[in-house]
């Protein structure tokens, strides 16, 4: 269980040897750029290409929210981020909460990363960064879009490093306890934007809720296991409609990450903007409102002196 070093000793050549994570390299991101690998998700088709990126980071105009609503209407272009991904994350989010949560060249972790939105804006800001997805296309994306140069007068805090994988969410084996300062994750909705053709097992966007809740129970306990006492975790979570009825999946994702031991810091409010119209598709016709926003759970790993005076935040009800 001692695969990736905790982030004092960080080391990228570090070697995973449990939990079947494997390592996408240059070598294979290459391998399928010869082979012209095209990357469908949902009905997006995404290629591997070099990005030469003109900008790198937001523009000035950017301030940190200070309150718990976060809106970010122009979604952040800068660096490789392009909104194309299905269900992508804005990276304003994870910038702000490395920003926050995390010091220069400390370790944050995104165990489904998706197409690495998390892993580049830790990059930009000197921290080091490992994500993982279950479905090897993305994983390979995201190793795509860190696939690009940044001048070093951009880089106030240095260069961090970034490793992807393939590999599941709710086994973070190679990762050794308290050994990380911010885990940062955007999990799919319960069967929403389904991000696999059925061919990959453990993939969350295929389970029915019951089985999902119980995936996400697994990667809670994982996460509290990897992160230092007194870090953070962060997750974005989103509802649904069914028979046009509210389904609340955030309230179970929540409930899952206090089960595993987290304490509550913030619940923000964000707002969704351009939503494509996969949860929405009947909007307009029906007698409800159209979903416009998430939620983003900051949990934080408690020291065992604090927990007693924190268990208002241990629980709802
Ligand atoms: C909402 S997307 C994340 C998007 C990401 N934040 C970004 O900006 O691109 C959720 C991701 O979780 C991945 N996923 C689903 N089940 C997983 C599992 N068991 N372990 C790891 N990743 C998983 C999906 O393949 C998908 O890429």
């Amino acid at each position: 269980m001692h695969g990736i070093a905790a982030s004092s000793t960080y080391a990228p050549e570090d070697t995973p040897r449990a939990s079947g994570w494997t390592e996408v390299t240059r070598k294979d991101l290459e391998a399928a750029r010869r082979r012209g690998l095209r990357i469908v998700v949902d009905d997006v088709e995404l290629g591997l290409e070099p990005f030469r990126p003109k900008a790198f980071g937001p523009n000035q105009e950017f301030e940190v929210p200070r309150t718990t609503l976060w809106s970010f209407p122009d979604r952040g272009s800068w660096a490789t981020h392009r909104g194309n991904y299905r269900g992508n994350w804005s990276p304003y989010i994870p910038r702000t909460l490395i920003l926050k949560y995390t010091e220069p060249g400390q370790l944050v972790l995104d165990p489904m990363c998706g197409s690495g939105t998390t892993l580049v804006e830790s990059r930009l800001l000197g921290r080091n960064a490992v994500g993982a997805d279950i479905n090897p296309d993305a994983a390979l994306l995201s190793r795509a879009r860190l696939d690009f140069d940044i001048p070093s007068e951009h880089l106030p805090w240095g260069e961090g490093s970034a490793r992807t994988f393939r590999g599941d969410a709710t086994n973070l084996g190679v990762f050794s306890d308290g050994s990380v300062d911010l885990v940062a994750t955007h999990p799919p909705y319960a069967h929403i934007i389904k991000y696999t053709r059925g061919e990959v097992d453990g993939d969350l966007s295929r389970m029915a809720f019951p089985l999902f809740l119980e995936a996400i129970e697994q990667v809670a306990k994982e996460a509290f296991r990897v992160l230092r006492p007194g870090k953070h975790c962060a997750v974005l979570a989103g509802d649904t409609r069914k028979h046009r009825h509210y389904v609340p999946v955030s309230l179970g994702i929540l409930s899952s990450f206090l089960k595993a031991g987290f304490v509550l810091k913030e619940d923000i409010i964000k707002a969704q903007h351009n939503m494509k119209t996969t949860r929405e598709g009947w909007g307009g016709r029906y007698d409800f409102y159209l979903l416009a926003h998430e939620h983003l759970f900051i949990f934080r790993k408690p020291l065992d002196a604090e927990r007693a005076g924190l268990r208002w935040s241990t629980r709802w009800w």
